[in-house]
């Protein structure tokens, strides 16, 4: 177990649910522990980011949701989503060798295409976990993850966009292998940054970024990625000015296809 980390929980495998987030959220009511996680082979309504659906075909990809029950300051909480994305990326070089990158605030790519999403989602609850009865109220978040693992092809809509790791290196991994690894990051990357605040993980960030020195457009920002702060938010150069942008998604288009000499 990493400094301050999570004890490795609880893994509930099932065949087919409309979203993993919604059975890790009726689990989390009923008081499942943190760390808790839920894994599926298909869903029937995945749900990806500001309102999308994420729809993988039956048994080709990684779908799961992290039930967390945060133990961090309130102004850390944005950054677990770009922890995370540290973990995925992490996970997916050690075990399948790809060129993980990492798009703001959380997508993870290989050869600018998305492998993998992170979609965090919080509400209050009515148990507070851990197994006793459910009376206190506390925050949950469930992270999910998805990440292509054997898609061959994709519609016609996601061809230019998405990837997957048999595309990638010619062999789909074994989902375990993947799961495990992806925990594994998990913890090790939670624990640092409950124990050690964003610093540590902005580090790897950056490291891992396909963000920095490109072109983007973030909700009405445009210009240059400069850099990440250190809570997380994206500045942008715009036109020698820097902006914040703490929420958003970079945009997905040409915007964001121009490296710019640094
Ligand atoms: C994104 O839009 O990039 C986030 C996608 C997150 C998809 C995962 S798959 C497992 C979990 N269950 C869901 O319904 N969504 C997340």
């Amino acid at each position: 177990m990493a400094p301050g980390g999570s004890t490795p929980g609880v893994i509930v495998r099932l065949g087919t649910v409309d979203s993993t987030q919604s059975v890790a959220f009726a689990l989390a009511e009923r008081g499942a522990a943190d760390r808790t996680v839920v894994v599926a082979d298909q869903q029937l309504a995945g749900r990806g980011r500001r309102g999308r659906s994420w729809s993988a075909p039956a048994g080709t990809s990684l779908l799961a949701s992290i039930i967390v029950r945060p133990r961090l300051p309130q102004a850390l909480l944005p950054t677990l989503s770009l922890t995370t994305a540290v973990a995925v990326g992490e996970a997916l070089r050690r075990v399948t060798g790809v060129d993980a990158r990492l798009k703001w605030p959380n997508d993870v790519l290989v050869a600018g295409r998305k492998i993998a999403g992170i979609l965090l989602e919080s509400r209050m609850t009515g148990a507070s976990g851990g197994g006793s009865a459910p009376t206190t109220p506390a925050m949950v978040t469930i992270i999910g993850v998805g990440i292509n693992l054997g898609q061959r092809e994709f519609p016609p809509d996601l061809a230019d966009s998405a990837t997957s790791v048999a595309l990638e290196t010619g062999r789909a991994p074994s989902r375990e292998a993947v799961l495990t690894a992806a925990l594994e990051e998990f913890d090790v990357w939670r624990g640092r940054l409950e124990a050690e605040g964003f610093g540590p993980i902005r580090e790897d960030w950056r490291r891992l970024s396909d963000t920095l020195g490109r072109r983007v457009t973030v909700e009405d920002v445009a210009g240059v990625a400069a850099d990440l702060d250190t809570d997380g938010a994206l500045l942008v150069d715009v036109g020698g000015s820097i902006k914040r942008v703490v929420a958003g998604m970079v945009s997905s288009g040409e915007s964001i296809g121009t490296p710019v000499p640094r």
